[in-house]
């Protein structure tokens, strides 16, 4: 078989380890040929590829971002595109592909899969908000960063009086901000699953003051205030509908310096927790990810996605794979409340 193989939405630390794992066995044990598609649906949309084979994925286990390439192109928003998709991969001889992606990407496979192309998906994304697998890679590595984050702000903030607010990624889903949070110590954790309330949060950070101990407050890109308690500002939107998102640690310092009268600064990690090398546990997850996505391949098992279930990965379809996201339950966030203020 000739294999193509992609990387679309954001990057994150794992998918070099997909992609060698994929190649690696694809090579040799079954003999496959391999096609690199460059920055994710541009690649097979226009027909821009790249060697894949064994040679082009030696040392690139530690290293973070992508050989390929990524790009947040929707081929299903271009008038033809999916056309387009098929032609290019008949005109490479491409008789399969494997796509490494989050929710967007995977949404375009599935589309792509019901539209009779040979698809088979691998989840990836820091915000580990994809339903059908317990993990996503790349989530591990960025919490172990926003959590050395957290602890350096800890010791700062107390030499200094100061609240820190430290604002970690997260769309619609408080996974880094709840997990990086509890392993921190946070003050107190703002996820978008649940809107906050701006008099608590302020009574929270007035109470760790009064214990002689400087206040974290650890906040999702996506966390918002109940509505009409809070002024907050919107941006512009990608091809998949998104709103650029970042800015609310900034608000929030300001309120909390406003309500409470102590000095409050904010963090924006950003892309750094998307960055860098992957911690071992997701260099397995993501290895074997591959291991299994090249196995699907080989077996014909297209319009599935690989997943996590326990310790065990599975095949399950791309639909409940993309059907809904994995958002934090209330029980989860609870746990984490019991540490606030
Ligand atoms: O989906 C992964 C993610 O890192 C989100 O947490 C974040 O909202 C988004 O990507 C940022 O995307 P970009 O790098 O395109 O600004």
């Amino acid at each position: 078989m000739r294999i193509g193989v992609l990387t679309g939405g954001g990057d994150c630390p794992g998918l070099n380890a997909v992609i060698r794992a994929v190649v690696r066995k694809g090579v040799s044990v079954y003999g496959h040929e391999f096609v690199g598609f460059r920055d994710g649906w541009r690649g097979p949309l226009e027909g821009d590829t790249m060697p894949l084979d064994i040679q082009a994925v030696r040392g690139i286990l530690p290293r973070g971002g992508t050989i390929l390439g990524s790009s947040r192109t929707n081929p299903i928003k271009i008038e033809g595109g999916v056309d387009r998709i098929k032609d290019n991969l008949a005109a490479t001889g491409v008789d399969a592909l494997i796509a490494i992606g989050g929710e967007d990407t995977l949404g375009v496979a599935r589309q792509l899969s019901e539209r009779g192309v040979n698809v088979v998906g691998v989840p990836k994304t820091i915000d580990n908000d994809l339903s059908g697998t317990d993990y996503t890679f790349g989530f591990d590595t960025a919490v172990n960063i926003a959590t050395e984050a957290i602890d350096r702000l800890h010791t700062t903030a107390e030499s200094h009086h100061r609240a820190l607010i430290c604002e970690v990624m997260g769309r619609h889903a408080g996974w880094i901000a709840l997990h990086a949070g509890l392993a921190g110590g946070a003050n107190v954790i703002l996820i978008p699953e649940k809107p906050f309330d701006i008099d608590l949060v302020c009574e929270y950070v007035e109470s760790r003051f009064r214990t002689r101990y400087s206040p974290i407050i650890v906040v999702a890109e996506g966390a918002h205030p109940i509505e009409g308690t809070m002024a907050v500002q919107t941006g512009e939107l990608d091809a998949f509908g998104h709103v650029r998102l970042g800015g609310i640690g900034e608000v929030l310092a300001k309120e909390i310096e406003k309500r409470t009268g102590k000095e409050a600064r904010t963090t924006v990690l950003g892309h750094i927790q998307r960055g860098g090398t992957p911690t071992a546990f997701d260099r397995v997850l993501a290895t074997r990810f591959g291991l299994q996505a090249i196995d699907a391949a080989h077996d014909g098992d297209f319009g599935k996605m690989v997943a996590l279930r326990g310790t065990d990965i599975v095949r399950v379809g791309l639909d409940e794979a993309t059907a809904e996201l994995k958002t934090v339950p209330p029980a989860r966030y609870a746990e984490a409340e019991v540490f606030f203020g």
